[in-house]
């Protein structure tokens, strides 16, 4: 097969910064996606309804003119979040709950999740979405364990205090992840990255330190990017698409404490497209890309299409931005699919 057509898909997790950056980056989701689960961890964060309407604004100003794209906003949580805040706006689709220190920009996030039984009473009522970025923060649990011991914790008591509360496993990237998704009731789900899909951890050591493969969760082991390409291709509807792609400025993670996060989103589709194929699941791709994320969240799937191609040609060692350079996922390496048009 050397073409593929299928429904346009959505990212249902991804950053766009705010910006300079968010200027930078814009384009390339919104020449691939229809739609996308935009994060809400910028400094300060996105936490009232408010700030989400007014972010909302300010990424659809730089989508170019050629493309219809829609920035589906989402609320982060916090200690003191209100109840109130849930429900206001339709233009909010789900609430982040990010553990406080668990990863970029969470040190406002949640320190006692009890604190928000309120807020997700709420949220279960009005059925907004919980997402979710699995991971405990204590310095004691090792950083390659933290997702598993997440779930036992926290994950499992809130979804059997919450039974009607959908909750979205963000990034899952561990067999035990994958499992406590697919046991569990149909109003959880999960988003696969495309780089836990590609990568193991030993991607972060090959031939010395390769700052730009890491990310949080960080990569696991083989057998657990095997579970996920299992889940993604499987043709269940509790997995799909969420490439969380994250960029940082090159020299933010070239650095004595680099930042976590990849940029993916420059050829995502075409790194999922990989996957399937070798999974030799490519009549699985559409569903995971453009069906399942949609229905989750009650949203109608898309109408138009893209094309891919197989074509190799070679991804750009740096982007060059106006104030900062960013090193794409797979700088200067090959891709083997491209998008048409
Ligand atoms: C994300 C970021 O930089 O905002 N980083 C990452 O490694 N994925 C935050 C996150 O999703 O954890
Ligand atoms: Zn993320």
């Amino acid at each position: 097969m050397n073409s593929l057509t299928i429904t346009r898909p959505d990212d249902w997790h991804l950053h766009l910064r705010d910006g300079d950056m968010l200027a930078a980056v814009v384009p390339d989701t919104a020449r691939q996606f229809a739609r996308a689960i935009v994060m809400p961890n910028l400094d300060p964060p996105v936490t009232t309804t408010e700030q989400a309407i007014a972010y909302r604004r300010r990424i659809l100003d730089v989508v170019p003119g050629e493309l219809n794209f829609d920035p589906l906003m989402t609320l982060y949580l916090t200690d003191q979040t209100s109840p109130d805040e849930i429900g206001i706006d339709p233009c909010v689709h789900a609430v982040k709950w990010y553990p406080a220190g668990a990863t970029t920009n969470s040190s406002r996030g949640v320190s006692d999740i009890s604190r928000c039984y309120g807020v997700l009473e709420k949220m279960q009522q009005h059925d907004v979405p919980l997402l979710v970025h699995g991971e405990v923060t204590d310095a004691d649990v090792d950083v390659f364990d933290r997702e598993q011991v997440f779930i036992e914790r926290y994950l499992v008591p809130v979804t059997e205090r919450f039974p009607g509360l959908r909750v979205v496993l963000e990034h899952v990237t561990t067999s035990q992840g994958v499992e406590f998704v697919k046991a569990s009731s149909d109003r959880i789900a999960a988003t696969i990255t495309a780089h836990h899909l590609l990568l193991n951890r030993n991607a972060l050591f090959t031939g010395g330190l390769r700052p730009h493969h890491y990310c949080l969760p960080v990569l696991k082991r083989e057998e657990h990017r095997r579970a996920l390409v299992e889940a993604a291709t499987s043709g269940n509807p509790k997995f799909f698409l969420g490439t969380d792609s994250a960029p940082h400025a090159k020299n933010a993670k070239e650095s004595g404490c680099g930042c976590a996060g990849m940029y993916t989103a420059l050829a995502a589709v075409e790194l999922y497209t990989e996957v399937f194929e070798e999974a030799g699941a490519l009549d699985r791709l559409e569903a995971f890309a453009s069906f399942y994320g949609a229905d989750f969240y009650g949203l109608p799937r898309n109408s138009d299409t893209i094309t891919l191609q197989r074509e190799a040609w070679r991804v750009p060692e740096v982007l060059s931005l106006d104030h900062a350079e960013l090193v794409p996922f797979r700088a200067a390496e090959m891709m083997q699919w491209k998008l048409a048009g």
